[in-house]
């Protein structure tokens, strides 16, 4: 009854004529494959130029954050309203935001707040440092997460959610989650911790995906499990055959 989703993630990569020729060749890939939504997050910069190489190909957009102010004095920041008529998606609360750039959890709930009052849907971000999860604390700390993300969320008839669990440990390492322990994460703490502050209904109808370390070799373990609706994928995101692989394991699912 979800639809698995893909999102590539293209961080801090891919100038303009880059991201063309990548989006360039992943389209042959990526455009036939059915029952799966397909999200390319490439740099701000980028967006416009891929926004209109995705023109009719069903495969989505996605930027990688977003200030919540609408506009005003906030120097170097993208708004909403810069967003909304050229994306559908925004990863909001990645684990690199919250370590680099200092995002607590209540800037991300005023990012998301802000996303779906412009119809955009958010990949929301949670995970564990390794520290955290070294001291048995990984789920305190996606609770913590989800119930600050989503504190005073309301969602509209029109508004999507879409949580990724991510492991920071996991992030860039090679070292991915195993497929089982993600599965129980899931359906233990994320899909739980969701409907007692949403309901029941939005929880089982939200897509959750894994993220970290995912590539064309392990997509498919992930995807077999019931509650893993895709994957938010980095490095293999910039590998056109790997991202096509992975796309078509979950359009299998
Ligand atoms: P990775 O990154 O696939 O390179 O581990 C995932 C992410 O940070 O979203």
């Amino acid at each position: 009854m979800r639809t698995p989703l893909v999102a590539g993630n293209w961080k801090l990569n891919k100038n303009v004529p880059e991201s063309c020729r990548l989006v360039t060749d992943m389209l042959p890939g990526l455009q036939s494959l059915p029952g799966v939504d397909i999200v390319l997050c490439p740099p701000f910069t980028s967006l416009m130029v891929v926004s209109i190489l995705l023109e009719g190909t069903g495969i989505y957009l996605g930027a990688q954050n977003m200030y919540w102010e609408k506009e005003g004095a906030y120097t170097g920041e993208i708004s909403p309203l810069m967003l909304k008529d050229l994306c559908q998606f925004v990863i909001l609360g990645h684990s690199e935001r919250r370590k680099y750039f200092n995002e607590a959890d209540q800037d991300v709930n005023q990012k998301v707040k802000s996303a779906l009052g412009h119809n955009l849907t958010p990949i929301i971000c949670v995970g564990e440092t390794l520290e955290e999860n070294e001291a048995g604390r990984a789920t305190e700390v996606i609770i913590r997460q989800i119930k600050a993300g989503l504190a005073d969320v309301i969602l509209s008839d029109r508004n999507q959610l879409v949580i990724a669990y991510e492991p920071v440990w996991a992030i860039g390492t090679g070292r991915a989650a195993t497929a089982d322990g993600v599965e129980l994460i899931i359906r233990n703490v994320i899909r739980p911790v969701t409907a007692g502050i949403l309901g029941e209904s939005i929880a089982q109808a939200m897509r959750v995906l894994y993220g970290g370390s995912v590539n064309a070799g392990n997509a498919a373990e992930f995807f077999q499990k019931p509650e893993v609706d895709g994957a938010l994928v980095g490095g293999a995101s910039l590998k056109v055959e790997d991202f096509v692989r992975i796309a078509q394991f979950a359009s299998q699912k």
